[in-house]
């Protein structure tokens, strides 16, 4: 009985997300079909002179502001799916590297990006750094807490960095 009832749940809540997607998807196309008309638009009354000397009766400030309320609602959107959409990362990489390389490994101003990168030029690096043999103390003391296994992982897993991030294009 019980197991019915989970399997219900279960089986509801995978219909829920399949239609909050779809959704979502809809939203932003409806979105873009706006921002694509209010474009078309402004460029039209750009194009004509006469009607730019005539004063309209105010068509402009409610179309900029719908603009402007559309192209919010589609950042919001496209970040949203952008995150959805972004690759997966490790918790090791994303808790020990991400904040200072990045969490795709692109790189920040603290850090260099590391997606492109060798697993053998990453593993020789990450050896060098703990072992003391390149210099540089924040990815020393970083190094110390981790084990070689876990050396060979990170690089392992950045090294594939370059190919899935293309493929998340
Ligand atoms: C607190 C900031 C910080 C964190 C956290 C950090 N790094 Fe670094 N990392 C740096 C800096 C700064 C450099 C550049 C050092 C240099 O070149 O001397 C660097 C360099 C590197 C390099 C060499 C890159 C190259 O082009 O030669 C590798 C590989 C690397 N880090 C991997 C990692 C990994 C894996 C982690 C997670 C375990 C990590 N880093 C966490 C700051 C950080």
């Amino acid at each position: 009985m019980i197991r019915h009832i989970i399997a219900l749940i279960a089986a509801a809540l995978t219909i829920w997300a399949i239609l909050y997607m779809a959704r979502l998807d809809m939203e932003v196309h409806r979105l873009q079909m706006i921002h694509d008309i209010i474009a078309k638009s402004k460029q039209e009354v750009k194009l004509s002179p006469k009607a730019a000397a005539t004063p309209a009766p105010k068509p402009s400030k409610p179309a900029v502001s719908e603009e402007s309320e559309a192209q919010k609602k589609l950042k919001v959107l496209k970040e949203k799916a952008g995150r959805l959409s972004a690759i997966e990362v490790s918790p090791l990489f994303r808790r020990t590297c991400s904040s200072c390389h990045g969490i795709n490994a692109q790189g920040t101003q603290i850090a260099p990006p590391l997606v492109g990168k060798s697993k053998e030029y990453i593993l020789q690096a990450l050896h060098d750094f703990k072992s003391g043999k390149r210099k540089n103390y924040v990815m020393y003391g970083l190094l110390q807490h981790l084990s070689d296994e876990q050396l060979d992982q990170l690089a392992t897993e950045i090294s594939g960095f370059a190919q899935k991030l293309k493929a998340a294009q």
